[in-house]
């Protein structure tokens, strides 16, 4: 996770004023569908995998497949901070260490999936893991191509103070032909491939904007 002050800095046992070049951008990446062959799940694979190529990013996915289902009388309290089950501690930290997300999501009657929001409510509970963080929004679906999901995901993102990029934005119909998804949900159009890399590409100059913001306030 990139430093953004001094005492972060010092903590992650870096010398001097907050370094840029020397640790890496974490980029967790945060899918909406289990299914195997999920072509949500090919376009978040392709924005990692290229995410990964460019210098300075560390693009991983994050699995929440075994969360339980949100319920409160799962958490305990030791005095002002909450526990939580051991696969919610996991989720937590891994959300709770990026610098910036990754989603793709499917359209679920009109909105985003029940697992998804799942996991996502989870990572919310305080302290709020995905508080003041960048994020983007990659989705597949029907008719819209996953329009009326994605929407929905920012607005939750309003309450969980998430900071999306608002463009290049990408929907992708699954029906379209020819698809642009192999039998495996792998992305195999070059100018679907395309137009996913310039949303990573944003929303890494993005992250590296607040970050460099957050330097200058200090
Ligand atoms: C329960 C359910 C509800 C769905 N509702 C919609 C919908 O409202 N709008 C839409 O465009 N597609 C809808 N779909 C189709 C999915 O968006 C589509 O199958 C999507 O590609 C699945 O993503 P995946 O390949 O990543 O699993 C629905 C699918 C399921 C299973």
């Amino acid at each position: 996770m990139l430093p953004t002050t001094p005492q972060a800095s010092a903590a992650q046992g870096l010398k001097g004023p907050v370094m840029m070049s020397a640790p890496k951008l974490k980029l967790v990446g945060i899918g909406g569908s289990l299914r195997k062959a999920s072509c949500n799940k090919g376009l978040l694979r392709a924005g990692l995998e290229y995410a990964n190529t460019l210098p300075g990013i560390d693009a991983v996915t994050a699995d929440y497949s075994q969360l339980p289902l949100y319920n409160g009388d799962l958490e305990t309290k030791e005095g002002d901070i909450i526990r939580f089950p051991p696969e919610v501690e996991e989720f937590r930290a891994l959300v709770a260490s990026a610098d910036a997300f990754l989603f793709a999501v499917p359209e679920y009657n009109y909105s985003l999936p029940g697992v998804l929001k799942n996991a996502i409510d989870w990572a919310s509970r305080a302290p709020n893991c995905f508080a003041d963080k960048p994020a983007a929004v990659l989705a597949a679906g029907g008719i819209s191509g996953g329009m009326r999901s994605a929407n929905h995901l920012r607005q939750v993102g309003v309450f969980l103070d998430l900071h999306f990029i608002n463009k290049p934005e990408l929907h992708v119909q699954i029906f379209s032909k020819p698809s642009p998804f192999d039998a495996e949900g792998n992305v195999i159009d070059e100018k679907t491939t395309e137009r996913i890399h310039r949303v990573v590409d944003s929303l890494r100059a993005f992250t590296y904007r607040l970050h460099r913001a957050a330097k200058t306030e200090q």
